[in-house]
């Protein structure tokens, strides 16, 4: 560790109100936010990163990928053409390769003898272990391939799943991968409206759930709810569901079919569909800038490129002795890329935990690391920021020497919950990967690599081999040392291809504003003087609650579809807990007032609309909202009154006494 304290950038992301109990590991700590540099271990030798691979990648990144896509994959048919990059933004990798993404996570596993390795250690909510092998994952997928066969699932045709963390979440999806049906993954927080709306836009011919799923000690009846919300859904031709949790599940006859029995009556052998590279793999629905959800579409060949390189070279994977663990839910990208995809694919042993990180007890993660040994842990700041909160005396309750390598991913994590992850759970021996990218690029881009790249709490330091970020002004010039909007320069294997069925949009939202060949992120960044990004946050309308992308326009649209209300702006929040909180501004019918009732009301009802994560921290009543002479909502006036700042430019309202009005009502309340 060496010290450069001039403090540059410490405080450049998020707050750092964090505090501990604990006097001495909170002075501690303090100290710590001198440092400004932590070079890597001396001993931390990393296993696959090759100085020759960078300068490979700068002269030449197709011809770098296409190595890594030939030495990491098994193809059945090896491709010829690496890039075809003659119609941007619509890059095509690998073209004319075939491959089976299932094959690559399973078969080429057991067959070269690893079949009894386990794949998943998982850890059930009330303690169950299961240890899933690749080869009981092998068995599994095939007979539920020739399942969603047997229910008239093709290639191409596209199967909903909505499953809680258990293994079968991970053979549904590869299941689908194995015949080249398109998973459409919806996280199992969100309501059965999203998941109805999810299924709706892209025509899902079958859903894969459950009965029920469970939640710390209570069952919530998911089948049923299912039920109420897509029963009439006119694509949708059967629901298979998973016995999980033993709850009565309505089964409709001739429409639901329980897995296990799909599985038992079907063939046991599948042999995958050699697919073309492009084919496309998922769909995962993420929020965009207006109500409607963008369905990200991911193909087969370039995605997992991405998934198996950076799952190894970041991690610093060892797939003989490491106990990799990724806390995050399946349904969301990290969930793809880093549960399921890019472990299995290097052949890697997971931890899957169905469960709550404080039941029984806030110790549970803990536990379980110390009981599997897990080596390299991956979560997102905010349950760092929880666990802060809760205390060391979790963690301290267990042995976490097993852990040689921590990661975060979804949100700037502050300098402090960096700092108290690297001593508390680090035992201030591990490197930490700070992993920087989002749904739409498939794949980590920017982050440190362990044993190589020194880190700076706060930072995601700099792009990985293949990958060209830069920072560009609000008129497109470069900045190289500075603040500006993230842009990604040259396409990477596994970039979103398009927004399903909506060409136009894709090109508006990434590709327009700087042309066709830039693909604009949504997030601000700065570069400091040694070309290290320090991510700020969206640009857009875009709501970073806990890691969890959420629009405004979707939570308002939520909010205004109940009776009472007129009008509705939602805007984030700083919070020292989820990073960003929602707060809505809301007009109620016939200028009433609301009361602690009618908030608890309005915040139901978000959670049956979107979920339990998209409820606004805080209603505000408004007599009217801070609106532009054309009638656009000024969010950015209503983010200053949300967070008691001075007040921007009024100049350009309708009315300002509007915004007065608003922010003296909130210093009252407050
Ligand atoms: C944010 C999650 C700072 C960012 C993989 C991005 C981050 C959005 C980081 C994508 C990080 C993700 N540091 N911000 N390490 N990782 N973000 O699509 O704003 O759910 O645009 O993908 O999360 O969220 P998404």
């Amino acid at each position: 560790m060496t010290s450069t304290a001039d403090g540059t950038g410490l405080d450049a992301v998020g707050t750092d109100i964090v505090g501990t109990d604990d006097v001495s590991l909170e002075r501690e700590l303090d100290q710590l936010l001198a440092v400004e540099r932590f070079d890597p271990p001396p001993d931390f030798v990393s296993r696959w990163y090759r100085p020759a691979d960078a300068a490979a990648a700068a002269a030449d990144p197709p011809a770098f990928w296409a190595e890594q896509a030939r030495t990491l994959l098994d193809w059945d048919t090896p491709f010829t053409t690496v890039l075809d990059d003659s119609n941007p933004p619509f890059y095509r990798w690998f073209t004319d390769g075939r491959l089976n993404v299932s094959a690559n996570c399973l078969d080429r596993h057991v067959a070269a003898g690893r079949g009894d390795k386990v794949a998943i250690h998982w850890v059930g909510e009330e303690g169950e272990r299961r240890r899933v092998t690749y080869s009981d994952l092998l068995a599994d997928t095939q007979r539920l391939a020739n399942g969603l066969k047997e229910l008239g699932v093709g290639k191409g045709d596209v199967v909903g799943i909505f499953l809680p963390m258990i293994p079968e979440v991970a053979v549904a999806m590869l299941a689908c991968a194995r015949i080249g049906a398109v998973h459409n993954v919806v996280f199992g927080g969100f309501a059965p409206s999203a998941v109805r709306e999810r299924m709706e836009v892209s025509d899902a011919k079958v859903l894969i759930t459950v009965d029920g799923a469970r939640r710390k000690g209570r069952t919530a009846p998911v089948k049923e709810a299912v039920d109420a919300e897509l029963g009439d859904l006119k694509a949708l031709e059967h629901i298979v569901v998973v016995r999980s949790t033993g709850i009565a599940a309505p089964i409709r006859e001739g429409r639901d079919v329980w897995y296990h029995e799909l599985l038992e009556r079907a063939d046991p052998v599948a042999p995958p569909e050699p697919l073309d590279a492009e084919h496309p793999l998922f769909i995962l629905y993420s929020s965009g800038s207006t109500a409607k959800p963008k369905g990200i579409l991911h193909t087969t060949g370039g995605y997992l490129t991405g998934a198996t390189y950076t799952h190894r070279l970041v991690f610093d994977l060892d797939a003989d002795s490491d106990v990799y663990w990724c806390s995050a839910d399946v349904g969301w990208i990290t969930g793809h890329s880093y549960i399921v995809y890019g472990p299995l694919s290097n052949g890697a042993t997971s931890v899957m935990f169905e469960g709550a990180p404080d039941y029984p007890d806030r110790d549970i993660w803990w536990k379980i690391i110390e009981e599997f040994k897990v080596t390299i842990f991956y979560t997102a700041p905010t349950a760092i920021r929880t666990c802060i909160k809760w205390g060391p005396q979790y963690p301290g309750r267990h042995d976490l020497s097993s852990l040689r390598l921590l990661g975060t991913v979804g949100e700037p994590i502050n300098p402090k919950a960096w700092l108290w992850y690297h001593k508390v759970i680090g035992g201030g021996r591990c490197p930490i990967v700070d992993t920087w990218w989002q749904t739409e690029t498939g794949a980590i881009l920017i982050s440190p690599l362990p044993g190589v790249t020194s880190t700076k709490p706060g930072s995601a330091t700099t792009p990985l081999p293949g990958i060209f970020p830069a920072l560009l002004s609000e008129d497109g010039q470069p900045v190289t040392e500075g603040t500006g909007v993230l842009v990604i320069t040259k396409p990477w294997p596994s970039m979103l291809r398009t927004l399903y069925r909506d060409d136009e949009r894709y090109v508006q939202t990434y590709f327009s504003r700087f042309g066709r060949d830039v693909y604009v992120v949504g997030d601000a960044a700065r570069l400091d003087a040694d070309g290290y990004f320090w991510i700020i946050g969206r640009i857009d309308d875009v709501i970073n609650v806990s890691g969890h992308r959420l629009s405004t326009a979707e939570v308002e649209s939520a909010i205004v579809s109940h009776e009472l209300v007129a009008e509705a702006a939602v805007v984030a929040q700083s919070d020292e807990q989820t990073g960003q909180a929602i707060v809505a501004f809301v007009t109620l019918t016939g200028n009433q007032s609301g009361d602690d009732a009618t908030i608890a009301e309005l915040r139901e009802h978000v959670a049956t609309r979107i979920g339990k994560l998209a409820r606004p921290k805080r209603v505000i009543w408004a007599d009217d909202l801070p609106k532009t002479r054309s009638g656009k909502i000024m969010r950015r006036l209503l983010r200053d009154i949300a967070e008691g700042r001075e007040l921007g430019d009024v100049t350009t309202l309708r009315d300002p006494d509007v915004v007065a009005a608003l922010a003296g009502k909130v210093a009252q309340a407050d």
